[in-house]
């Protein structure tokens, strides 16, 4: 690093600041995201100001095309941001002095302050992280909607406490967390409506003197509208924790997801065995196949949750204005994206190549009284004895046979047992009622096991996961306009870049 120079906000200091107070404040690392954010914040603000009459076209054509090659410079690896320049807008701001000059360069930060740029580059980079995880959430859903659709008739044992429950099917299953993920797109959605308003105008704090136009700079950065109250502007980051609460919550169901995988692939489960190409051995026991993936998804999840914490912890304390905290928002929630990518990077694939072990389901499915209560409603239907009596009498005939170490299997002493309680129930007829399969086909109720209702359920996520896919899309194109009109706008301004015409840019 070199020696600290003097800074643009230097006016007032007698000397430069030390190298230690250089290294201690500066934000480099997490800004160098931000810098293709920045330019387009700026070619935006230049083009209102110009518009606005507060700069001249000549300070236009200087700023737009020195931004240009900001652009270019930093892309080809000819301008990097240097920590004595602060931070991104600093580092833009300068290079824009040093090549244009002051007289020009000097110019673009009139009726702007770096709290509410700062705020622009966030909420634009974060925009196009929620459409990124939104994207890798769909592709997860679609894992999903594969195995729900080919396997709307494999039983397995459902669980509760993790102990044996009621038979349902591997894609009711799979749909359920359809179902959830799909509630983590809606909050992603609403996220993004709160990140996709315009920050740029708030100033310092106060708005300006100057006439600007907040709804041109509205346009050109394709948000829906202005954040209208510049004091609140420059205090929020609330648009940050919703961002990182819907990233939590995916995190959550991600890590829950991991979960059953760890413990489906136990030699003791043995209803799922990964692909190879998704699985780790051990460098002493030759025999190991571990989920690490898995483990590592669920490892991860507390990162994303401290950068919540982090946040909400940041914020508790701080006056309304800007506050130099604010600079902290920004690496953890790098760090969480950059995660949540990560595992929705791998988990669909993941999925997709497990291989399910349906017999093993269906033998575990039958083995553990999973369809008691299917006996207990069957005595309620056709003995017409209240529910709480039918569950204390299979509740008493599971005891018993427990006790002689047999199982509903065991048809004779079932039925024997039965009668006891003067329940006669033909063996033909006891196997039907006690059967995972048939009890999966008759849970008809609404959002129910038996396949048709999975089968209405699939159609139905596959329409939402439709109307998110239209939704990004959209968000997507609307991003896309905006950046192309100010790109359309700088060309008008500065003449082509592939053509250059004698004087052109001058
Ligand atoms: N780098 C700062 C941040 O990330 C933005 C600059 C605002 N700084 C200031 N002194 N007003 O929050």
């Amino acid at each position: 690093m070199q020696t600290p120079q003097k800074t643009l906000w230097g006016g007032r200091f007698s000397t430069s600041l030390t190298t230690e107070t250089v290294a201690f404040t500066h934000s480099i690392e997490a800004d160098t995201r931000l810098i293709g954010y920045d330019i387009w914040g700026s070619q935006a603000h230049a083009i209102m100001l110009a518009r606005q009459g507060i700069i001249s076209d000549a300070d236009l054509r200087e700023i737009l095309r020195w931004l240009r090659k900001a652009e270019e410079d930093f892309q080809n690896g000819d301008f990097t941001l240097d920590p004595n320049k602060e931070d991104v807008h600093m580092n833009v701001e300068s290079y824009l002095i040093e090549n244009a000059g002051r007289e020009f360069g000097g110019k673009l930060h009139t009726a702007r302050s770096r709290n509410d740029q700062v705020l622009v580059d966030a909420h634009l980079y974060i925009r196009d992280e929620i459409l990124n995880i939104q994207r890798g959430l769909s592709t997860l859903c679609e894992a999903f909607l594969q195995i729900a659709k080919t396997h709307t008739d494999t039983v397995m044992p459902g669980y509760t406490h993790t102990q044996h429950a009621q038979p349902i099917s591997l894609g009711f299953w799979a749909t359920a967390y359809i179902s959830m993920f799909l509630r983590d797109q809606k909050r992603l959605q609403s996220a993004y409506a709160l990140v996709n308003m315009n920050p740029l105008g708030a100033c310092a704090l106060a708005g300006t003197t100057f006439p600007i136009d907040r709804e041109l700079t509205t346009k050109l950065l394709g948000f829906d509208a202005p954040h209208e109250h510049a004091l609140d502007v420059i205090s929020s980051r609330d648009f940050i924790a919703e961002t990182l609460f819907a990233l939590s919550l995916v995190m959550a169901n991600l890590s829950r997801i991991s979960e059953e995988i760890v413990y489906w692939t136990t030699y003791e489960f043995g209803i799922a065995v990964l692909d190879d190409a998704y699985s780790f051995g051990s460098s002493i026991m030759p025999q190991k196949k571990n989920p690490d993936i898995a483990e590592l998804t669920r490892g991860r999840t507390g990162r994303v949750y401290g950068a919540l914490f982090d946040l909400l912890t940041n914020l508790k304390g701080l006056p309304m204005g800007y506050n130099r905290d604010f600079q902290e928002d920004k690496p953890p929630l790098w760090e969480a994206f950059d995660i949540v990518k990560a595992c929705l990077g791998l988990l669909p694939e993941l999925l997709k190549t497990t291989d399910f072990k349906t017999e093993r389901m269906a033998e575990l499915a039958n083995a553990n009284f999973a369809t008691a209560t299917e006996l207990a409603n069957h005595l309620v239907k056709e003995h017409k004895i209240s529910f709480r009596e039918c569950h204390e009498i299979v509740g008493w005939l599971v005891g018993e046979l427990v006790q002689q170490e047999k199982t509903f299997s065991d048809w004779e002493l079932t039925q024997e047992l039965l009668r006891e309680k003067a329940i006669d129930i033909p063996i033909s007829q006891l196997k039907q009622i006690l059967d995972a399969e048939l009890a999966i086909q008759n849970n008809q109720s609404l959002g129910g096991t038996s396949p048709p209702e999975v089968h209405r359920m699939i159609e139905n996520f596959e329409k939402q996961r439709n109307e998110i896919t239209q939704h990004i899309y959209h968000c997507q194109t609307q991003i896309e306009d905006a950046h192309r009109e100010t790109l359309r706008i700088v060309d008008e301004v500065l003449g082509k870049p592939t053509v250059p015409t004698e004087g052109a840019e001058n």
